[in-house]
């Protein structure tokens, strides 16, 4: 059993890769600003989790988990700040007096869209809230460390599948924030002995917790196609639009690898364990399914698996997109023994389990999982 802290361990990833870490006996602090998460997201975990008595102790403090210490600590606080970071690791309340073992970091900024126009906002949360956070485990004297890499630091390529010695050739500020992280870990790994560091290249994450009482909750407008769609169906958007229908692919749609988010939780819990059992080490994996699914096959598999019509209009592309990102998932399958379980019928299954049961997200009050707020009809 390790201590573990998350960085945005309230937002999506995060949420629900602190459930899978709490019910493999892991103890667990979350750090997060709720900028994109929030503390209901892990009331509902520790539910999820068995744990009794989530409560607040005070207005940036949570706890669950009968016992000293706690199972579940809750902190609010920016990954920027080092006084927020040293009180996360000196939670004696959290932890007892065996300190934090290893860092998921989850907290940053991810829309690729958002960052175009914001890009010293992206380097800031995302590269200097990495330099802090390195920092901050360098005075506490914690180096094992997973970091939530994405594969949008592929760019605009031509290889299918794509492996990670593939080149890193980011096209938006996103995508190059990423990799100027993964080069500053590798920097630190060559420089000190010691660290464990895992670079998780994450490419299409969807879905949700089968129980629907967990799932992406994105702020205003979905930027991504899976949440999108999902508010279609709950009847919160009028109709998806498809970007772009002359794509050089089977139906002329862009082409995505999809993972279930329970995949991915699952993966870092493996992550975890293989940098704990093995000598210090940098891995970089792609955490992908291996099998590219169309923006039509995905809409089909929605209607299928929950017996919904979504309306939808095929327009122009949307720029920097690319026809197909595809991972080649060999390499997590070799080092830790990982790979996707779950189909797109189970990521559209649960998704709209999530979605139609919390319509407005955390926000909202619960309903009935299975049930659109509207029968939804193709746009002729
Ligand atoms: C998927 C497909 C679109 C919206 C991005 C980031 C990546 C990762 C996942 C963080 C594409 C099409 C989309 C819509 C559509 N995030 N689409 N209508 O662009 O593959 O990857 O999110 O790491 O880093 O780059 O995901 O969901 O935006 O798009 O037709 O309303 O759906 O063209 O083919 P993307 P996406």
């Amino acid at each position: 059993m390790a201590t573990v802290l998350l960085t945005g361990g309230a937002g999506f990833i995060g949420s629900h890769t602190c459930l899978v870490l709490l019910e493999a006996g892991h103890r667990v602090v979350v750090v997060d600003d709720f900028s994109n998460g929030s503390p209901e997201a892990l009331r509902r975990v520790s539910e999820l989790a068995g744990l009794e008595g989530w409560r607040q102790l005070a207005p940036d403090r949570w706890v669950a988990g009968d016992g000293q210490p706690a199972l579940l600590t809750l902190l609010k606080g920016d990954v920027r700040s080092p006084r927020d970071l040293d009180r996360a690791f000196e939670d004696r309340e959290a932890m007892g007096d065996g300190g934090i073992d290893a860092v998921l970091h989850f907290a940053g900024l991810k829309a690729v869209g958002e960052s175009m126009g914001q890009p010293l906002r992206y380097w800031d949360v995302n590269v200097v809230g990495a330099v802090r956070l390195l920092e901050a485990m360098g005075r506490h004297g914690c180096q094992t460390l997973v970091f939530s890499s994405s594969a949008t630091l592929y760019g605009i390529t031509d290889r299918v599948p794509i492996p990670e010695t593939a080149p890193l050739q980011p096209i938006n500020p996103y995508g190059y924030t990423k990799a100027a992280v993964e080069r500053m870990l590798a920097d630190v790994a060559a420089s000190t002995a010691g660290w464990r560091i895992a670079l998780l290249r994450y490419f299409n994450p969807v879905g949700a917790h089968p129980s629907g009482r967990i799932g992406e909750d994105p702020n205003g407008v979905p930027n991504n196609l899976f949440p999108f769609l999902c508010q279609v169906a709950a009847g919160r958007r009028q109709r998806l639009e498809v970007f772009g229908g002359d794509w050089p692919t089977a139906d002329g749609t862009g082409v995505r690898d999809y993972l279930h988010v329970m995949d991915l939780a699952e993966g870092h819990g493996r992550a975890l364990e293989t940098l704990q059992a093995a000598p210090p080490q940098l891995l970089t994996l792609n955490l992908g399914s291996g099998r590219g699914h169309s923006v039509l096959e995905l809409v089909r598999s929605f209607e299928a698996t929950n017996g919904l019509t979504l309306p939808y209009a095929v327009v122009e592309r949307r720029p920097g997109d690319s026809a197909i990102s595809v991972a080649d998932p060999r390499e997590a399958e070799r080092h830790m023994g990982w790979r996707t379980r779950r189909s797109l019928a189970d990521i559209c299954r649960d998704g709209w389990a999530w979605q139609s049961a919390n319509p407005e997200g955390y926000r909202g009050s619960d309903r009935q999982p299975g049930r659109s707020l509207i029968q939804v009809q193709p746009v002729s």
